[in-house]
């Protein structure tokens, strides 16, 4: 273990020592992105410390800031002892996410791209402690860090103090997977110098300010790593239905068998896509994307895959093992980047990616709700939906046309909440097909939107535009006292149909 930590060797302390670095009412940077890179030890012990203080009558609660999601020995520990106050810019763990929607907890859910430029410009105030997980701490105290980059950079510039976990699970081998690239500040800013996923314009490793550096804690933990689902028949559908829909940009000529650049949303719908792509006439697929998935591990062992470009992993057990196996294998062909650059508007433009997303409901003019469950619950951010959607060459999102064994449909009158507006959804897909918004004023999206609904729903949506119809206005005609039934049904009765 001590070969990994090259440097501060008299700082290494237990991760109860370290903790108590961390003071009630601090705004804490954390390393972490979709369960992986996250600390392991300094939440527990940060926790043990507001239930300690919470006993004894006194307040500890800390502002936590991230990559995006971590894990339930991150988030979960620290939300089930009331010890966040406020967490950005994204977050899936589901206790937490209660104490957002009882009102007991405050959370700002915003682009994973903005994030790191608001901490960096001081718009939450001074940072007091970044907590940040390496692989290993260099000679000369700079850190590779691990399975996820994130806003690494922008919280260690913030904090006052800065606490390592040195993992030992992680493979010593994803050293060299990093490319660290910092966008200087306004107004000096430059363009990024990438053009295709595979540049690399930055260092390995990330540079610390060795006087801020108060503790390093050992760890050899996993990261969440959460199993996916096997790929069902709905799924599978969809998949198809996407990788038809690809067929027929290249059928018109926009896009080449051998040209696909990709980012997928994380879930079980995207890895279907990919295991879907397998089979496809598809070569030469590159990502740029936020996360690398099992499915992408799938299509680069079968050379179907030649670079995929993210700021983290998102692998199951078995996937998470293989990586660590083969990181200097895994190495030709993936880049870990900050976010910042990973989902950068600038960037994503340029390489001319497909984007594809899920959604909790879209209306029938293209409108997407990606976060808050009935217009007011929220499920777990916007991430990086938001970021790639807007800037894509082509947007998708794909999604059961139905939630909750059809008591919920994806399609909906009104989006009774909107991360995406209709001027940036292209093409929304679910198992009954795809519906191509492009070149389409409102009201000739609204068949082409209905027809991907599940058949339940197309004769309620059909009613509810005839209804619309009647509206004084014609651009986007919607009757507004009926506008949110589905959602009102749902809340009411538990079936949006009623
Ligand atoms: N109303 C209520 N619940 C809904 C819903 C809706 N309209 N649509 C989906 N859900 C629920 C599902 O029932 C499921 O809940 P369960 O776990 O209790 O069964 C859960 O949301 C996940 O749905 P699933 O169909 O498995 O799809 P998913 O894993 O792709 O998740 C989102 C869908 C919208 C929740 C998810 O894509 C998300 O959080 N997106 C926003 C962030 C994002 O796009 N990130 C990627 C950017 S790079």
């Amino acid at each position: 273990m001590s070969e990994r930590i090259g440097f501060y060797q008299d700082l290494v302390v237990s991760a109860e020592e370290a903790a108590k670095f961390v003071n009630h009412g601090d705004r804490v940077g954390i390393s972490g992105f979709t369960g992986a890179g996250y600390p392991k030890a300094l939440p527990t012990a940060i926790a043990e410390k507001a239930k300690a203080a919470h006993a004894a009558g006194e307040e500890f609660q800390i502002d936590v800031f991230s990559g995006a999601s971590t894990a339930p020995d991150c988030d979960g520990v620290l939300a089930e002892a009331d010890a966040i106050r406020f967490r950005s810019p994204y977050n899936s763990d589901p206790v937490l996410r209660g104490k957002f929607n009882d009102g007991s907890a405050l959370y700002q859910d915003i682009h994973l791209s903005h994030s790191g430029q608001q901490v960096e410009e001081g718009f939450y105030g001074d940072f007091q402690v970044a907590i940040i997980e390496a692989v290993r701490i260099l000679d000369n105290g700079n850190i590779v860090p691990s399975s996820a980059v994130g806003n690494n950079l922008e919280y260690i510039e913030a904090a006052e103090r800065i606490i390592i976990e040195v993992n030992e699970w992680q493979s010593e081998h994803l050293e060299g997977m990093h490319d660290i690239y910092k966008i200087e500040k306004l107004p000096n800013r430059q363009p990024i110098p990438i053009t295709n996923p595979g540049d690399r314009v930055g260092t390995t490793y990330i540079e610390i300010p060795q006087e801020k550096v108060v503790a390093v804690v050992k760890t050899d933990a996993p990261d969440r790593n959460a199993p996916f689902k096997a790929p069902d028949e709905v799924s599978e559908k969809i998949a198809a239905n996407f990788i038809n829909f690809l067929e027929g940009e290249v059928a018109a000529g926009r896009l080449a068998y051998d040209q696909f650049i990709m980012q997928s949303g994380v879930g079980n719908v995207p890895n279907a896509v990919m295991a879907g792509l397998l089979d496809s006439k598809f070569e030469n697929i590159q990502a740029y994307t936020e996360v690398i998935q099992d499915g992408m591990i799938d299509l680069i062992d079968a050379g179907k895959m030649t670079m995929a470009s993210a700021t983290s992993f998102a692998l199951s057990p078995e996937y998470a093992d293989r990586m660590n196996e083969k990181a200097e294998k895994y190495k030709e062909h993936i880049i870990l980047r900050p976010q910042q650059i990973s989902n950068h508007p600038e960037v994503i433009r340029r390489v001319g990616l497909i984007a594809s997303n899920g959604m909790i409901e879209a209306d029938i003019y293209g409108n997407i709700n990606s976060t808050n469950v009935g217009g007011t619950r929220i499920m777990n951010g916007t991430g990086g939906s938001g970021d790639f959607t807007r800037n894509a060459y082509i947007s998708t999102f794909v999604s059961p046309s139905v939630a909750k064994d059809g008591a919920i449909s994806a399609i909906v009158p009104f989006a009774s909440h909107i991360d995406h507006t209709e001027h940036d959804t292209m093409v929304i897909i679910t198992e009954y097909g795809v519906a191509d918004l492009r070149g389409l004023a409102p009201k000739e999206r609204v068949e082409k939107v209905i027809s991907v609904a599940h058949p339940d729903y197309r004769p309620l949506l059909e009613e509810y535009y005839e209804r619309a119809k009647q509206n004084k206005f014609q651009h986007t005609p919607h009757d507004l006292k009926t506008a949110f039934d589905f959602q009102i049904n749902f809340a009411e009765k538990g079936d949006m149909r009623g």
